[in-house]
């Protein structure tokens, strides 16, 4: 069967069938799944059936796979390979769901991946589904006024910011300072494609740098509820065997704790190492 590359959405992402990453792939394959993640930002590669080995062979294809931070949720013997799980519960008995509002993975780096893939093991019946906003569409869509002014600006991103609706766990004073405060581009240039994308984050953004706190979150707050209007949204339903990457440079996205507390919901993750934004 050939590699066809088939649009999801009129925005972004695509799907990717007619191929088996257990297989050696040839130049041109591989490359045809690169130009297709770098152009529509979110690409599923649909009926995989990969081990841990293999998984990390097959994300290879797009660089190099980094080392899943948790080390409690990990493969021993695959470092690279994260256990995503919606097993674990509040004192309510509510599920806990990890990247529940509009993120970009690990911004609070001074050097985050370029991307992250999901391996789809198991998946609830229904709800469950990813969503994605394209951080480029929502950048050109912005008026003249509003490119000139984000053009050029930067933003501070922290481990746990100010702004965000999520309270991470108690941290020792040496992770705390593990983890400096960064700061990065407000509008990124794709590295690949050279399209200039919006880089931002609800639960890590904290502030735009020379602007005081008050402008800061009127401005962020704006271009948030702008890049999240559902003309620039996908949601991704996931299939068995789906193996995801998107791209972290020029797209957001959150999980979906819609569905049953007994259903299972179990995920393979790699995050693929990135540049320093620019
Ligand atoms: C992630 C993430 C979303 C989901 O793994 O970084 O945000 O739907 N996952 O599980
Ligand atoms: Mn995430």
């Amino acid at each position: 069967m050939p590699l066809t590359i088939t649009p999801l959405s009129n925005v972004l992402a695509a799907e990717a069938t007619g191929v088996d990453l257990r297989e050696p792939l040839d130049d041109a394959t591989a490359e045809a799944l690169n130009h297709a993640f770098n152009s529509h930002a979110v690409l599923c590669i649909r009926d995989q059936h990969l081990d841990p080995g293999q998984y990390v062979a097959a994300a290879s294809l797009f660089g190099e796979p980094v080392q899943q931070v948790n080390r409690y949720s990990r493969f021993p013997e695959f470092p690279e390979i994260g256990i995503l799980t919606g097993d674990t519960r509040d004192s309510r008995g509510e599920r806990i769901i990890n990247g529940a509002t509009w993120h970009t993975d690990h911004s609070f780096t001074k050097q985050p991946p370029l991307g992250t893939i999901l391996y789809a093991v198991v998946i609830p019946d229904k709800g469950g589904a990813t969503s994605f906003c394209d951080m480029r569409a929502a950048y050109q869509a912005l008026d003249d006024d509003m490119k000139r002014r984000v053009d050029g600006l930067k933003a501070v991103h922290a481990y746990e910011s100010s702004r965000s609706p999520r309270r991470m766990a108690p941290r020792t004073e040496e992770e705390v300072a593990e983890t400096p405060d960064v700061v990065h581009p407000l509008v990124r240039k794709h590295p690949r494609t050279g399209d200039p994308a919006l880089y931002m984050s609800t639960t890590r953004l904290d502030h735009i740098v020379d602007l005081d706190r008050e402008d800061s979150n009127a401005l962020v707050d704006t271009l948030l509820a702008h890049a999240t209007q559902p003309e620039f949204i996908y949601d991704h339903e996931w299939r068995v065997g789906d193996m995801l990457i998107w791209d972290n440079r020029c797209t957001m996205h959150h999980a979906n704790g819609n569905y049953p507390i007994e259903e299972k919901r179990l995920m393979h993750r790699i995050m693929i190492e990135g540049e320093i934004p620019v």
